[in-house]
């Protein structure tokens, strides 16, 4: 009695998945059929009739292979994503309609009718399980400081911080802007608010207040959470006070939660709320709230190639379900191991990776608070070998910047931990993916260039989504994830390129749970942005080569972003700066290629991201004997190439 349906869910929705161990399957309420799990991504074999792929925990009767269960991810999109969410995610209520999208309009919706708490998905169902499993490691700046945070004690600070922001008025539906460095109660913030339902726009703790400013006021939140300072490379860096200049152009702000990261006292106003002090008073117990699947869990503000930066709306159910099933699956990632994404939480790849994924899947995630090179090259390493890590995510500027000290920084640690090693950002060189291939993962570690997007939610394309064993080209993307299904248009006429060996403009032809669902109050924006550049698509701004064999390698930016480091800059952001100098009657940005940064732009910043103006009106005239502190840039390289680049001007 057991054919007629290919999906089957199983009755429990946890067994051991590693080795030869016994799974039970139910069809219906009362129908069992035992199967014999052979791996955890591997076959189920036969014991009463069935056969098919076991994936997700799910068994996928009639599929014998990772190909066609992508071709039935693809070809039967509400059977697959409806199965993996019923048996991924905990529901407060079920879901009516597994999907309603329509690209001509940008309507993007998924799992309607469905109610969640993505806190309690992330936190309270491991609290049942495992209750002192590591949810965080807190890999401060000083090497060898790190602190450990089990899910128990993240779930008591998220409950607290919950009930305080509610106690300072935040409700359902508002957006908490939060300006932190990776730390605890960074997380805890962002899923506090997930708890009482409010939605969150972490804004990188790097960018100048002007840009925080900017962020607060299309954002509307009444509520900031800060550090007094942060601490990074071995130097404090004032956060409170740009968060002080920024709020002072922002009305909308009530009050700005202030957390201890260092010990020195910081000027607090009135609209000051001390973060530690006032979230011990309150109750380890905080009520999840029911949110429907559409509703809004956060913004994250990007950069495009004209205006000003987009904010761009991911909302819960879809948006968990798809960075917590590629963590799990892109990564080989397994219960037990120790996930090291050295990105920051600002950016998507903290939102997706090392929060949302990796505590969905119950994980165990590290919060790297310095950079590559504080107090030495082997920081990375040094790290892996301390604790232990299992998947290390990093970026392929930081990997051209660490080669070029050398290899004793990497072989002066034991990094038998590593299994997997993953990059993101912009495009891995050949020499940098050798390097990190051979070097840092000597030989046996996989390495997976993951292409994805702020837009995209979660890895669309990458080496091996769930087969381990499928073979590797060295610096390609290569290929889709279940449920992606990219197409390649051609830039002229916009037609679709169905031939291998062909390169255009990267799209995406269905939608997929993790897509962005719109600009935050700029709806016309998102349609014109993504899908009516090719009508039928969504349009990734990316253009990209299809091999041969069918493999995606990513060619680069079609538009005028500039990605320097793996991080978007707006050519209109950087025009609207230069040409607010009287003298500049038309400016226009352009990157150009840099050896370690991808791209370069020259500006001499400091590390809070303001522009050295001092320095540059030096170099103009032609003083650079006298320059003054150079201290506190970021890149004190800068200066000489402006230098140099003001001379071959001249
Ligand atoms: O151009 C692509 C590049 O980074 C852009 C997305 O930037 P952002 O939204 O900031 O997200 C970065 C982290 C996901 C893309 O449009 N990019 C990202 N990953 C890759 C890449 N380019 C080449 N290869 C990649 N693996």
């Amino acid at each position: 009695g057991l054919a007629g349906r290919d999906v089957l869910v199983p009755s429990r929705t946890s067994y051991p998945c590693g080795g030869r161990a016994q799974c039970t399957l139910t069809r219906s309420p009362g129908v069992q059929c035992f199967l014999r799990h052979v791996r955890a991504t591997g076959f189920v074999k036969k014991q009463c009739g069935l056969v098919g792929l076991c994936f997700g925990g799910l068994a996928f009767q009639g599929v014998s292979d990772h190909s066609g269960l992508y071709k039935f991810s693809v070809n039967e999109s509400d059977r697959f994503w409806g199965a993996v969410a019923r048996q991924r995610l905990s529901w407060i209520s079920p879901f009516h309609t597994v999907q309603n999208c329509d690209f001509s309009q940008g309507k993007i919706k998924w799992f309607e009718g469905g109610k969640l708490n993505v806190s309690v998905n992330c936190l309270d169902r491991h609290v049942h399980t495992c209750p002192e499993r590591v949810a965080l490691i807190w890999e401060r700046d000083e090497p060898g400081t790190e602190v450990k945070i089990t899910y128990r004690q993240l779930l008591e600070l998220t409950c607290r911080l919950g009930n305080l922001l509610k106690r300072q008025g935040v409700r359902r539906g508002d957006c908490v802007t939060i300006y932190m460095p990776p730390c605890p109660l960074a997380v805890a913030s962002m899923l506090a608010c997930a708890r009482i339902g409010a939605a969150h726009n972490v804004v990188f703790a790097g960018f100048s207040s002007e840009a925080l400013a900017d962020r607060i006021r299309d954002a509307q939140s009444s509520t900031v959470i800060t550090v007094n300072q942060g601490v990074r490379g071995g130097k404090v860096v004032d956060l409170k006070r740009t968060v002080d200049q920024a709020v002072q152009n922002c009305p909308s702000v009530q009050q700005v939660l202030v957390a201890m990261r260092t010990e020195n006292t910081v000027a607090m106003t009135d609209r000051d709320v001390p973060l530690e002090e006032e979230m011990m008073k309150e109750d380890v117990v905080c009520e999840p709230v029911a949110m429907d699947s559409e509703d809004v869990l956060f913004l994250l503000y990007t950069s495009g190639s004209t205006g000003k930066p987009k904010g761009l709306v991911h909302t819960q159910a879809g948006y968990l379900l798809y960075t917590s099933l590629t963590h799990r699956y892109v990564f080989n990632y397994h219960d037990g191991d120790v996930f090291g994404c050295v990105a920051d939480i600002g950016w998507i790849t903290g939102h997706s990776y090392i929060v949302y994924g990796a505590l969905c899947n119950g994980g165990t995630t590290v919060l790297f608070e310095s950079t590559p090179v504080y107090p030495n090259p082997g920081r990375y390493w040094e790290m892996v070998e301390r604790l232990e890590i299992n998947q290390f995510y990093g970026a392929p500027t930081a990997i051209r910047l660490l080669l070029k000290y050398g290899d004793e920084w990497v072989q002066n640690y034991n990094r038998s931990s590593l299994k997997t090693l993953g990059s993101v950002g912009e495009p891995i060189n050949t020499e940098a993916w050798e390097w990190y291939h051979r070097v840092v993962g000597d030989g046996r570690c996989p390495v997976v260039d993951t292409w994805w997007q702020t837009e995209t939610g979660g890895i669309c394309i990458a080496p091996r989504p769930a087969d381990p064993e499928a073979e590797i080209v060295p610096g390609m993307a290569m290929r889709p994830f279940y449920g992606i299904k990219p197409a390649l248009l051609d830039t002229e006429v916009g037609e679709v390129l169905s031939s291998n060996d062909s390169t255009g403009a990267l799209c995406i032809s269905q939608a997929w749970p993790g897509m962005a669902r719109t600009i935050h109050n700029h709806h016309q924006r998102f349609t014109e942005t993504y899908f009516q550049p090719y009508p039928g698509f969504f349009f990734t701004g990316d253009g990209a080569h299809r091999s041969k064999e069918g493999y995606y390698q990513i060619v680069g930016r079609l538009d005028d972003v500039i990605n320097v480091s793996g991080h978007r800059l707006g050519t209109a952001e950087l025009e609207d700066v230069v040409n607010q100098c009287p003298a500049v009657a038309e400016s226009a940005a352009i990157g150009y290629s840099h050896d370690i940064k991808g791209e370069g732009e020259c500006l001499p910043k400091t590390r809070s991201g303001k522009i050295m103006r001092r320095v540059l009106r030096k170099v103009v005239e032609r003083n650079t004997d006298e320059l003054g502190d150079l201290s506190t840039l970021d890149d004190p390289d800068s200066v000489h190439e402006v230098i140099r680049g003001h001379r071959r001007l001249r």
